[in-house]
């Protein structure tokens, strides 16, 4: 049976902090372990996490001040970490076949791809990697990324968040404090025991990878969690809340949206920080790895309330997010400016590079069920050549439903099945929900570091089937 929704309190994942600073870096150290937590009520479930926790620790951080972070690897598995929307040097970001082996365990284990040997810089134990969070204030976060098995190791609990904060944010009189709220949304599914319920050929994640083929779509689960805790509730004041969402789920979409109306939510950010001026939304849609910094007030509800935040693309248990107990009137000083970032739309350019990224069905039970122009993920194949600087138009053409992820820099998106741009596309974004059949196509520009980096699908089903393809900064 599923536990009875809105009686835990919403968790609040640990803030990390650095074990030493030298030379103006904060070291940072992260051991990835196993740990038992009590996620369903009575019963113990085994995360893979970032210090144990599921969510990670949060980083919280300023931009243009470089962290070092040493991962250190004491689970039975090998992993990579990648800091998702980063402007990370290659080296650091976290390339599928980096690999960092288990502390004390053999170099063995080294997987192989359509039948193509990986060159990898692979690790004994431990890796740093340094960020040099040289970008604007946004929400990012961090999750594996190893070569075939990203779904399995995200889904047993490898993701934690990474916030940016520059002076630009600093100056916004916007919710802070304790009315600034993380809510990392991700749908699991448990065995009767409390374990996560997956369907890897290989549940030890050691040698074949991959689902079972009846969930080649993705692994979606009946219990949704939200930093961790089933449907869980929070006590708020009848003020403005600042909340970061994150839909850190595998493969679901959400549509978001309060009950009882008119739950209005002033969307502040996207992917990549601020918006120029807030959109006001009755619902959003979510799709995986992608982030919406929203601005909600409970003055609009009496004291007293009980809202809750569905899923209107749910049914029964899914339906339901978590709920907000609106407890006592407050003061509240905060303020959802009109003016919010001096971020502006760059226009496109007359001459730019145009490229095509077709996501397509491939070749069912090949382990490249999922393509990208055709190709199966190939480690050692660039499909572009982008120059540093240069503006491109980047066209996502897809089959059916595919989240576009793109590392290094971001995009912002010029158009959306031959018109304008949809509701939940503003600002600069890292990850865009292409529809079924849709083109959406946006203005991309790399900046800051050569080499080797990924566009992918972010149902991690179809990235780790084989939907991902390399390009090279030059
Ligand atoms: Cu969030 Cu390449 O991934
Ligand atoms: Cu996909």
């Amino acid at each position: 049976p599923l536990p009875e929704a809105f009686t835990h309190p919403l968790p609040f994942p640990p803030v990390a902090k650095p074990v030493r600073t030298a030379n103006g870096v904060d070291h940072y150290r992260i051991t990835q372990r196993k740990a038992k937590l009590e996620i369903l009520p009575g019963l113990q479930t085994e995360v893979l996490g970032y210090d144990g926790q599921f969510p990670g620790p949060t980083f919280d951080v300023r931009s243009g001040r470089t962290i070092a972070v040493e991962q250190v690897n004491h689970l039975d598995v090998p992993t990579v970490v990648h800091l998702h929307g980063g402007h990370t040097p290659a080296d650091s970001d976290g390339w599928p076949t980096d690999l960092v082996m288990p502390v004390g365990g053999s170099t063995g284990g080294h997987e192989h791809h359509g039948g193509h040997a990986m060159p990898g810089d692979v690790r004994q134990g431990r890796r740093t990697h340094v960020y040099p969070n040289t970008q604007r204030a946004a929400t990012l976060w961090y999750h594996d990324h190893r070569m075939d098995f990203t779904a399995p190791q995200v889904y047993r609990g490898l993701a934690g968040l990474h916030l940016i904060r520059d002076a630009e944010e600093d100056a916004l009189p916007l919710p802070a404090g304790d009315r600034e709220i993380p809510l990392v949304i991700a749908d699991r599914a448990f065995n009767a025991d409390g374990s996560f319920r997956y369907p890897a050929l290989d549940p030890t994640l050691q040698s074949t990878p991959g689902v079972e083929n009846a969930y080649m779509e993705g692994v979606v689960g009946d219990v949704i969690l939200v930093n961790g805790a089933p449907w869980p509730a929070l006590e708020v004041e009848a003020a403005r809340y600042r909340f970061r969402l994150l839909n850190a789920s595998n493969a679901r979409r959400y549509e978001l949206a309060l009950d009882p109306g008119p739950g209005k939510i002033h969307q502040i950010g996207s992917d990549g920080g601020l918006l120029d001026k807030p959109i006001e939304h009755s619902s959003l849609v979510v799709a995986p790895a992608e982030r919406f910094d929203v601005i909600i007030d409970f003055s609009q509800y009496a004291v007293g309330s009980d809202v809750t935040l569905v899923n209107r693309l749910g049914s029964g248990s899914t339906a339901q997010v978590m709920r907000f107990k609106v407890t006592r009137a407050a003061k509240d000083d905060s303020a959802i400016p009109a003016k919010l970032s001096s971020y502006k739309v760059v226009p496109a350019p007359s001459r730019v590079v145009r490229r095509q990224w077709r996501f397509r069905k491939g070749q069912a039970g090949s382990h490249a069920d999922w393509v990208i122009n055709g190709r199966p993920f190939d480690p050692s194949h660039m499909e572009a050549r982008p120059r540093l600087g240069d503006f491109e138009i980047w066209s996502f053409v897809t089959d059916v439903h595919h989240p576009v992820h793109v590392h290094l820099s971001p995009f912002q998106v010029l158009s959306r099945g031959g018109g304008k741009p949809g509701p939940y596309d503003a600002g600069w974004k890292d990850t865009v929900d292409v529809r079924p059949a849709e083109v959406v196509e946006v203005l991309i520009r790399f900046t800051g570091h050569k080499g080797k980096y990924l566009i992918h699908c972010h149902n991690l089903e179809h990235e780790d089937m084989a939907m991902m393809a390399a390009f090279e900064t030059i």
